[in-house]
């Protein structure tokens, strides 16, 4: 486990108490409580998935577990523990990569589970406002009959909550074509720590009346209040989608490559999403999606996962064939092989090459997680360095670190760097920090690009923010949360 220093500097809250379980009871249905305490004495094991993440990293000691059904219900939750200081954590799926869903010590866990309701859909404007804690998957299954998607797609979309991918701001496989939630967002409906609703969950695109309050909550990660409602703006399913894995001989292709498929496919490209050999290996090795055959591996230093999305498929096809020619018939070509998806499943099974290695690289070993934006150029020097990093403190074998893995979003300028060991030490931890931070710094990157700081990185946030900003950052906790009760020890140093 990761010893987390973070709570010392957090302040001084009361834990939950017998008293405030029957005060919760009066609020909720007895089901709706899950506590260890009295009168309700759940077993300890009940709070398991509440007090442990996805990566098996981080351990909270939450005694209780509440899980309101309505906005109105959230607020009376949040106003008691104002009232009595408790700390809040607010839990969406429990999919986040920072630790920023598991209590510190012992706060209160405020789960969205029950908050699962799809509010509207307007299938002309394509706006769709829902309870926070309705499952990503579920949210783009309603709409698929009207023909609209979601605009953000991840691989944990089975399980993380519109509430948390707002929280989290999360980018993922759709974030080049689509943008970030910061623009697709319409409005929010949130439960201010001391209990008072803000709702601002607006249906209209635009809105330029003052400050957008709203922006706030997009990545705040649950320390300025719990989010309930989300409307957002949801594009229309593309006609067709098609994709193609191309192998890259050599890193140094990838950028010339994303050069020339922008050119080429320009409107309809979708992805452009990259994985090393290693994480290709450990993606099949853990039964994520199907080998590619011995040929199109052959000499291949890494991979590239193009995709298009567009509205005639005729014209798409003939732009993605002409570009697989230029790039195969090229004097010095850019790529080994290219692997175009034939059907449907082979559609998904490339992706799961790609949106697989997260699950595969949990299979394989404890992984720490470095989820960095630095310049695209840079990406191979990192992986390579970070590698050689390890080797030099004799740390790159068998009983340590595995595998240093680099994959990620490409277009986004988002690389993944994967340091897969073992088990979790705090030798690996001290080889790997302050090192791979001050990499970033030196590249002016930012040491989170999609995945938050959590209570992973709040000591590393003056890598990627100055002084003022951090400040700024304080004071704007301080009007929101002057008793610091929302997600305790999150974020902020
Ligand atoms: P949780 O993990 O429950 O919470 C995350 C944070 O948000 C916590 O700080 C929590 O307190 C806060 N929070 C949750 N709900 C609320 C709410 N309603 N109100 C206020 N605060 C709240 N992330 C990416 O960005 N891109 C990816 O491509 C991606 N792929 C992933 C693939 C896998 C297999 C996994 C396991 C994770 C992946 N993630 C990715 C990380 C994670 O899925 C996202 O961060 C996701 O948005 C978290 O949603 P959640 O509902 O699980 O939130
Ligand atoms: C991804 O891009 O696959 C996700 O962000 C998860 C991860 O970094 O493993
Ligand atoms: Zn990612």
């Amino acid at each position: 486990r990761v010893c987390r220093a973070a709570y010392a500097t957090a302040p001084s809250l009361n834990p939950v108490i017998e008293q405030d379980i029957h005060h919760f009871s009066k609020i909720l249905p007895s089901t709706s409580v899950v506590s260890t305490l009295s009168p309700v004495a759940s077993p300890a094991s009940d709070l398991d998935q509440f007090n442990n993440d996805w990566m098996g990293k981080y351990k909270g000691q939450a005694t209780t577990v509440v899980k309101p059904k309505s906005t109105h219900e959230v607020s009376q939750i949040v106003r008691h523990c104002w009232e009595r200081r408790i700390g809040v954590v607010p839990q969406g799926g429990n999919t986040g990569l920072v630790g920023g869903s598991i209590p510190l010590k012992d706060e209160l866990v405020l789960s969205l589970a029950n908050m699962n309701k799809v509010r509207s859909f307007d299938p002309i404007s394509g706006v769709l406002v829902a309870d926070a804690g309705c499952i990503l998957q579920s949210l783009t299954d309603y709409i698929a009959p009207h023909n609209h998607i979601m605009p953000l797609d991840l691989g944990a979309k089975g399980s993380c909550q519109i509430g948390g991918n707002v929280s989290t701001n999360a980018g993922g496989l759709r974030l080049l074509r689509y943008g970030s939630l910061h623009g697709t967002v319409l409005g929010l409906e949130v439960v201010l720590p001391d209990g008072t609703i803000l709702d601002q969950l607006t249906t209209l695109r635009k809105d330029n009346t003052g400050y957008d309050l709203k922006q706030l909550f997009i990545g705040s990660e649950g320390t300025l209040g719990v989010i309930t409602g989300v409307s957002i703006l949801t594009p229309p399913a593309p006609q067709a989608s098609n994709n193609v894995i191309l192998a890259l001989p050599k890193f140094d292709n990838v950028l010339p490559l994303y050069k020339l498929v922008k050119q080429q496919l320009s409107e309809i490209l979708s992805a452009f999403e990259f994985i090393d050999r290693t994480a290709y290996e450990l993606a099949v090795k853990h039964g994520q999606g199907r080998a590619l055959s011995d040929e199109d591996v052959r000499g291949a230093a890494c991979f590239v996962l193009v995709e298009t999305s567009g509205g005639r498929r005729e014209h798409d096809e003939e732009k993605l064939n002409h570009l697989l020619e230029t790039l195969l018939e090229a004097e010095k070509p850019l790529i080994n092989t290219g692997v175009l998806s034939q059907s449907p499943a082979q559609f998904s099974s490339l992706w799961a090459l790609r949106e697989g290695v997260t699950e595969a690289i949990s299979k394989e070993g404890k992984a720490y997680k470095y989820d960095i934006s630095v310049p695209l150029s840079s990406f191979q020097d990192v992986v390579d360095g970070t590698r050689e990093h390890l080797r030099s403190k004799g740390l790159l074998n068998d009983s340590a670190v595995k595998h240093v893995i680099g994959y990620g979003h490409v277009g986004d300028g988002n690389l993944h760097l994967n340091v897969v060991a073992e088990s979790y030490s705090p030798e690996i931890q001290a080889a790997l920090e302050p090192y791979v931070y001050e990499v970033v710094a030196s590249h002016r990157g930012s040491v989170s690009a999609e995945h938050g700081i959590g209570s992973m990185k709040t000591h590393a946030l003056h890598y990627s923010k100055d002084e003022v900003s951090i400040a700024l950052m304080k004071k704007i906790k301080e009007i929101f949360d002057p008793r610091g009760i929302m997600n305790p020890g999150k974020v902020l140093p």
